[in-house]
């Protein structure tokens, strides 16, 4: 009987990591729409350069970290190269008109925002049967260096990092558990936790520590700080391929289905939510340590209590708690999904089922 146990578990996995394969290919986005959104792209920056002409328009979030699903919006960032730029929110005021005037785009600018941003839709159209969603923010270096450092972890790897950090995404929006305005995480954040449990949890580990790798050369300050924070990284990821080895062996298949069942285990079980903070960078650390406790004595910091009950440190921006957005109800919906998820997988249903329940709505 114990042979009879060892292939049940061997088909569950080999037949749940193909149809989780299956089930992310059809999920993402078709070159067409790749190339639109890269027109959308051209074109806007060519109308921001009759504002200012030194600007570049690039791209970031998922469009440019390899984590994109279909039809995911587009998140753009506008950099001047001049010394006497205007300030980002006269940027969103004149941005916003412009587009107004010259494209069919519904156009919101928010310049008083905390971060100023224009916020830009598109109604599906014959050629575009989605449309297309897009915020345009200004100078926000730190959210294209965090871009570039997922799409490194997402390229050392790029079958079992995407197809995890893909299903989650789709998982989290479908289980309505990925909505910052409601109290829960952002995409932002459960790629966070999936590259942090990779990382520190999984042993041994599945990806590198691309922050804590010894540089292949001395660098200087100048290029590695934006904004005062530290963001070098190990970004060499030809070397990388040919030099990192996983000591874990466990097949790509093998390792997909794995990765998702001890994914939710340790998020439903093991984490500690009341002390600890997720820190890719340099893993399990204290609440304590950076003053990041939620006293439940007081009433007196409700809301500073509120802002850490789920602590994901940025992995620049070391002092921002990604994860302030997630109110009490938040974390108890998003723990409970982990534990259901958890229960879902230790049933070993067939794996179409599987799939269909974890991601049901
Ligand atoms: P979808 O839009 O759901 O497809 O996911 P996404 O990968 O684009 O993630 P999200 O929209 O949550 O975030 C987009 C980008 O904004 C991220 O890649 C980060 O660069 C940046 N970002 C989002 N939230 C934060 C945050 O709280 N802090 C910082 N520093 N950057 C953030
Ligand atoms: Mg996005």
């Amino acid at each position: 009987t114990e042979s009879r146990h060892a292939s049940r578990a061997r088909f569950f996995v080999a037949e749940l990591s193909q149809a989780l394969f299956d089930f992310v290919i059809q999920l993402l986005p078709t070159a067409e729409e790749m190339a639109v959104k890269e027109d959308v792209r051209k074109l806007l920056e060519r109308l921001i350069r009759t504002i200012e002409p030194d600007s570049r328009l690039l791209s970031f979030g998922s469009t440019a970290n390899g984590f994109s699903l279909r039809n995911s919006d587009m998140d753009l960032c506008c950099l001047i190269d001049s010394e006497e730029r205007l300030s980002s929110s006269d940027m969103v005021t004149m941005l916003g008109d412009l587009l107004e005037r010259e494209t069919k785009f519904h156009v919101k600018p928010l310049a008083h925002a905390r971060i100023p941003i224009v916020k830009l839709s598109l109604d599906p159209s014959p050629g575009l049967p989605l449309g297309i969603a897009c915020d345009i923010g200004f100078e926000n270096r730190l959210a294209l260096e965090n871009t570039r450092l997922l799409m490194c972890y997402a390229m050392i790897d790029p079958t079992r990092v995407r197809t995890l950090v893909l299903f989650l995404k789709v998982w989290s929006k479908r289980r309505k558990i990925n909505s910052p305005y409601s109290g829960t995480l952002s995409s932002y954040g459960y790629v966070l936790l999936v590259i942090y449990f990779l990382v520190h949890v999984k042993n041994p580990p599945v990806l590198p520590n691309l922050q804590q790798m010894p540089p292949m050369r001395p660098i200087s300050q100048d290029d590695t700080h934006v904004g005062g924070y530290n963001t070098w990284f190990f970004d060499d990821i030809e070397l990388l391929r040919q030099r990192w080895q996983s000591s874990n062996t466990e097949s790509v298949a093998e390792l997909c289905v794995f990765n998702l069942i001890d994914f939710f285990r340790y998020y439903s079980r093991d984490f500690s939510y009341n002390t600890g903070v997720a820190s890719i960078r340099a893993g399990l650390l204290k609440k304590e340590s950076k003053g990041w406790q939620n006293d439940l004595s007081s009433s007196k910091y409700n809301d500073a209590r509120e802002r850490n009950r789920f602590c994901i440190e940025d992995p620049f921006e070391t002092d921002f708690n990604v994860s302030r957005c997630v109110t009490k109800e938040g974390l108890y919906l998003i723990r409970g999904e982990f534990m259901r998820a958890s229960r879902v997988l230790a049933m070993r249903p067939r794996a179409l089922t599987a799939l269909a329940q974890l991601c049901e709505e």
